[in-house]
């Protein structure tokens, strides 16, 4: 275990986790999914499967990358024997995929933040319409995506406690600020209050088993679960560390963001007369007219402050989406860190120019005839990540209940934290772990498959 390295604390895992959690999920995913998926009741749903499906998730996978001190694949591997690997591996793919995708919306974020503090984006008027020119402009994303892989790749060659640790720890307090501050300050717009009522009044005609889906994905992706990330993270720290209260706080710092980006977007919205459904683009269109109202030099800071902050956010994601990949190869195959790291950047890169090319740049990737002509990135997102990340949670349930036995698992956490046996949290941790997740995420897999291929829906 030395020789691979660790978190030289408790805190240092708890940021560096809460890091791979808080990114782009929470400041752009959730504010959109939400305003598509009818507002308060959605995040009503993603509430519910955040603290009652994934919590116990987190911990289960915690528990697996801590026992066995392994990647992912070899967690598995190790524990279960044999076959069980095959679940490794599922997520290692799902993380090169993702993260593939990923690197190209933090390209924006990256080029939002240099085109707000030094180019003329704040003056531009109609910012929907730039958001469609700029992600369609290839020239500069295919520059900020490379610079943001190079970045990612720099830091994961410094290894656990040098590269990962040290970035999370002072960037994720000056988020928080400066959401909060922001907060307060739409609060103050007119119609600010619409958007309060749309984001925090569930109307029940808005449940469907389409918010229910999304929200479900997002609840994995927002956490980083169901690929093996927190399996790799959990192989890094040591013995006494509490890993129920760990994943608790990592999930609460989590929601938190997520919840305040929602607390700043729609009032934003709804003041602006624009609508929440816009999908993809909507932090991108709505956010610059706050900053435009704050004046140009302010308005520069405040903005470029924002979407650096941003950047940081999404760079400590995808930290953990290529660390994943890179400890399989080290741990397994026994190759030199250094080299794995900056090939698989370069190979997840390019893996992610369609992505890049699918937003009006190359049309045959801009609407896909087979894929209901939807674009290549959210064909990506939404079989890598939608789709796949609750199965690799259902997946990793049946591991823990059938395979490796609760038991074993609560011997595991009891380690850092005695009193966890016959504790009440071991019973809920247990009870969605062989029966509700296994149950809920088999049956939504199911329901999705049949309606996405056969159009039919068992709800
Ligand atoms: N949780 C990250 C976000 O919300 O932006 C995305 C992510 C990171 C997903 C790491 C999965 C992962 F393993």
């Amino acid at each position: 275990m030395a020789s691979r390295g660790g978190f030289s604390n408790r805190i240092g895992f708890v940021l560096a986790a809460a890091g791979s959690a808080v990114g782009l999920g929470n400041i752009w995913k959730f504010p959109y999914e939400a305003g598509q998926n009818g507002g308060a009741m959605f995040l009503l749903v993603y509430l519910f499967f955040t603290f009652i499906i994934c919590y116990p998730i987190m911990v289960g996978e915690i528990s697996i990358g801590r026992r066995a001190g392994k990647d992912a694949y070899g967690s598995y591997k190790k524990i279960g024997g044999g076959r069980w690997g095959i679940l490794g591996l599922f997520g290692i793919i799902c993380g090169v995929m993702i993260l593939s995708f990923y690197n190209v919306v933090a390209g924006w974020a990256f080029g939002y933040f240099l085109e707000i503090s030094f180019g003329s984006l704040l003056k531009e008027g109609d910012f929907g319409a730039f958001f469609g020119r700029y992600t369609a402009d290839y020239g500069d994303n295919f520059i900020f995506s490379i610079c943001f892989m190079i970045i990612t790749a720099f830091i994961v060659v410094r290894g656990i406690s040098g590269g990962i640790e040290k970035a999370s720890r002072i960037l994720m307090p000056t988020l928080f600020i400066i959401l909060i501050g922001l907060i307060i300050y739409s609060l103050t717009l007119e119609n600010a209050m619409d958007g309060v009522r749309f984001y925090l009044l569930p109307d029940p005609s808005k449940l469907n088993i389409e918010t229910i889906y999304s929200a479900l994905g997002q609840a994995f992706f927002s956490l980083s679960l169901g690929m093996g990330a927190l399996i790799t993270y959990g192989s890094y720290i040591d013995k006494n560390q509490n890993i129920a209260t760990s994943a608790a706080m990592i999930t609460v710092m989590d929601v938190s963001v997520a919840f305040l980006a929602g607390l700043l977007i729609f009032p934003l919205v709804f003041s602006q007369g624009q609508t929440p459904t816009e999908g993809p683009g909507l932090v991108f269109v709505v956010l610059p007219g706050i900053f435009e109202a704050m004046g140009p030099l302010v308005g520069r800071i405040i903005g470029g402050g924002f979407f650096l902050l941003l950047c940081f956010a999404a760079l400590t994601s995808t930290i953990s989406l290529l660390e994943v990949p890179v400890a399989f190869l080290v741990d397994e195959k026994k190759l030199p860190r250094k080299a794995v790291v900056w090939i698989l950047a370069a190979f997840i890169f390019l893996v992610g120019l369609p992505s890049m090319l699918s937003q009006g740049a190359v049309e045959a990737f801009s609407s896909l005839s087979w894929y209901d002509d939807k674009s290549f990135l959210d064909f990506v997102a939404e079989v890598f990540s939608d789709i796949s990340l609750p199965l690799g949670g259902c997946l990793m349930s049946i591991f823990i209940a059938y395979r490796w036995k609760t038991y074993n698992m609560s011997e595991e956490i009891g380690n850092g934290y005695p009193a966890y046996k016959g504790s009440i949290i071991e019973k809920f941790v247990n009870v969605v772990i062989t029966i509700l997740a296994p149950i809920m995420l088999g049956l939504m897999f199911i329901n999705t498959m049949l309606s996405k291929f056969f159009e039919i829906s068992m709800f």
